[in-house]
């Protein structure tokens, strides 16, 4: 074996640590540029096509099982489509797995690496080593193996493989760092406090932070694979956030204490029980006058077809996004209001993702 491909310890890029050989690197490159050539730079054509297919058979496509069923028979016979949907399919569990099994070649070294990290700052870290997670957060999301929670290299396994997903297009987290300054702070314009929930490995409480260094960030999450390698990153930025293992349906933070409440790509992934409730909760720890910023994708009316069309109803299918269909289907705008929320604004038409700005009243 030449040295490219010996497991020894080879840097970081950007802010992720490297796969373990020249070789596990060469893969994920490929994967990651084939899926910019092969999905990224065909899925306008294809979603056009697609959706030609469903409007020439009258279907309309629904995000449930249903829908689903009848918009794959409807595209059966299109190899094109087919196509694209078994590569994208085939591509994510390529490189997917391949992450893991070369993490798992240097475990020990990572593992110790988080449990270093706990000792030190700026930032904290809270987690409970007994904590029992709850069914609905134990899938296997976007087909990481063991899902979120169930790994204790999960954390990294996220990193990793979102870069890919991603295209390269978030190296040194570029498309965070965009998320934390398109995040409107409330219209008095304090911001003392800031809270992310769902905050996975921490890069957007990381660029909020940078954004707003005066503030207290604090970063929940209910996986703690995810929040503890969030937390090592976070001190090899020497970012001063306070990560927690804390389901947002359930936060253990005083009522009416903090500014600004932010979400990124959460909800989409909490089953609706989960988001009724994670909802009340954020109203909750808002002070009076403060914001919740919600990204994440465009809602659809019930029977209406989404802007995401064909090719974002089989995202979601395809995908093991088994709560993606009922949060863009629940008309989450709705229950913000009733929650007594006014919405600043919301997911622009024609775009599949985006920011809902919602204020609670100051009185
Ligand atoms: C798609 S990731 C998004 C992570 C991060 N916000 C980002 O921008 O990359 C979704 C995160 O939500 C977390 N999550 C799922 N259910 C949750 C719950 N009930 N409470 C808190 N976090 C949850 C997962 O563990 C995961 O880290």
């Amino acid at each position: 074996m030449s040295i490219s491909n010996s497991q020894i310890d080879r840097g970081k890029i950007g802010k992720t640590p490297a796969l373990s050989t020249r070789s596990d690197e060469a893969f994920t490159d490929f994967m990651s540029d084939a899926r910019n050539f092969l999905l990224h730079a065909q899925w306008k054509n294809m979603s056009e096509r697609g959706n030609k297919i469903l409007a020439d058979k009258g279907v309309v496509p629904q995000h449930t099982v249903e829908g689903v069923a009848k918009a794959r028979g409807a595209i059966a016979d299109d190899t094109y489509v087919n196509t694209f949907l078994r590569v994208k399919r085939s591509a994510q569990e390529m490189y997917k797995n391949r992450i893991v099994d070369s993490y798992l070649t240097r475990e020990a070294e990572y593992l110790r690496r988080m449990d270093d990290a706990e000792k030190r700052g700026p930032g904290t870290l809270t987690y409970d080593k007994d904590f029992i997670y709850p069914d609905y957060a134990k899938v296997e999301i976007h087909l990481q193996p063991q899902g979120y929670v169930g790994h204790p290299l999960a954390g990294m396994f996220y990193d990793y493989g979102t870069s890919i997903f991603y295209g390269g297009a978030n190296a040194e987290d570029v498309f965070h760092a965009k998320i934390a300054k398109d995040t409107p702070v409330p219209t008095d314009g304090k911001v003392t406090r800031i809270l992310e929930i769902g905050c996975g490995i921490g890069q957007l409480a990381c660029e909020l932070k940078r954004l707003h260094p005066n503030a207290e960030v604090h970063a929940t999450d209910i996986s703690a694979p995810m929040i503890r390698y969030g937390h090592l990153r976070a001190t090899e930025q020497k970012s001063d956030v306070h990560f927690a293992q804390m389901p947002c349906e359930d936060l253990d933070f005083p009522d009416k204490s903090f500014d600004l409440v932010v979400s990124h790509i959460l909800f989409h992934e909490i089953p609706l029980e989960v988001i009724d409730r994670t909802l009340a909760e954020v109203k909750r720890v808002l002070r009076p006058g403060g914001t919740y910023v919600m990204w994440d994708f465009a809602s659809t009316a019930p029977g209406q077809a989404p802007d995401r069309g064909l090719t974002g109803l089989m995202d979601t299918a395809d995908n093991c996004e088994p709560y993606a269909s009922t949060f863009v289907s629940c008309d989450v705008e709705s229950r913000l209001e009733k929650l007594g929320f006014h919405l600043r604004s919301r997911v622009p038409a024609g775009v599949s993702m985006g920011s809902r700005v919602c204020d609670k009243p100051a009185t």
